[in-house]
């Protein structure tokens, strides 16, 4: 069955500290937005994509984008949630939905593909995984170290976010919010698959990020 990619682009970026929003910072000149949907196309395994930004960029939007593809562009909303609702909503019938953050917009179209295969092999939920490299603890609100989790035992998690249409319908049916799109899924006793993520994939958040991105893609080959 189909492949739906949506792709949420409407954040501020208030991280990043750029004067527009993240997903049209460009890097190397292209925004992200286009290095992120372009990856998307060149994985050559998602037949619909829907791009979420905010309502005052909706114009400038479309020549940001392949003018063949297959994409749509909606209104998104405060919330990457409430983002990734507004995409669902529009969405059509389809089999599967990857939710691709803009901002991984390194992300290697075999990554993507990888993702794509474990939904087609049956899993309802896979995530592209990596090691934790630092230890992780957790803290009280007074900044007092109250544990230190197996870091064996943690991954970082990346997207695209892989979905069986339903699984991800039905999570976002009920009210809640989570930082990742497989964090509602797991609510609904979903099993979730991880698989090998890539660093290329990191989500550029800050302003260091931005420079590896930007030193990353000048030494990419064409
Ligand atoms: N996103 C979205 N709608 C929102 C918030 C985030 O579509 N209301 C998208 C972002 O555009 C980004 C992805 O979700 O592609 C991951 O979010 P994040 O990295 O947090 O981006 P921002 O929210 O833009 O950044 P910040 O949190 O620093 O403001
Ligand atoms: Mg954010």
């Amino acid at each position: 069955g189909p492949v739906t990619a949506l792709v949420p682009a409407a954040g501020r970026g208030v991280r990043l500290g750029a004067d527009e929003p993240k997903a049209f910072v460009p890097i190397g000149g292209t925004p992200m937005l286009t290095l992120a949907v372009n990856g998307l196309v060149a994985a050559a395994v998602v037949d619909e994509i829907i791009v979420m930004v905010p309502a005052e960029h909706v114009d400038r939007t479309a020549a940001l984008l392949p003018p063949d593809a297959p994409v749509r562009i909606v209104v998104g909303g405060a919330e990457r949630t409430d983002s990734v609702r507004a995409g669902l909503a529009a969405a059509g019938d389809t089999a599967f939905f990857l939710v691709h953050d803009a901002a991984r917009a390194l992300t290697p179209p075999a990554l993507i593909a990888r993702v794509v295969d474990e939904l087609r092999a049956g899993h309802p939920a896979v995530v592209p995984a990596l090691p934790v490299v630092d230890t992780v603890k957790t803290v009280d609100s007074g900044g007092k170290v109250t544990g230190t989790p197996d870091r064996g035992a943690l991954r970082a998690i990346q997207t695209p976010q892989g979905f069986a249409a339903g699984a991800l319908h039905a999570a976002y049916a009920d009210a809640g919010s989570a930082t990742d799109d497989a964090g509602l899924v797991e609510r609904l006793g979903v099993e979730v698959r991880t698989v090998a993520g890539d660093p290329l994939a990191f989500k550029i958040t800050t302003p260091l990020d931005l420079r590896l991105a930007e030193s990353l893609l000048t030494a990419r080959p064409a």
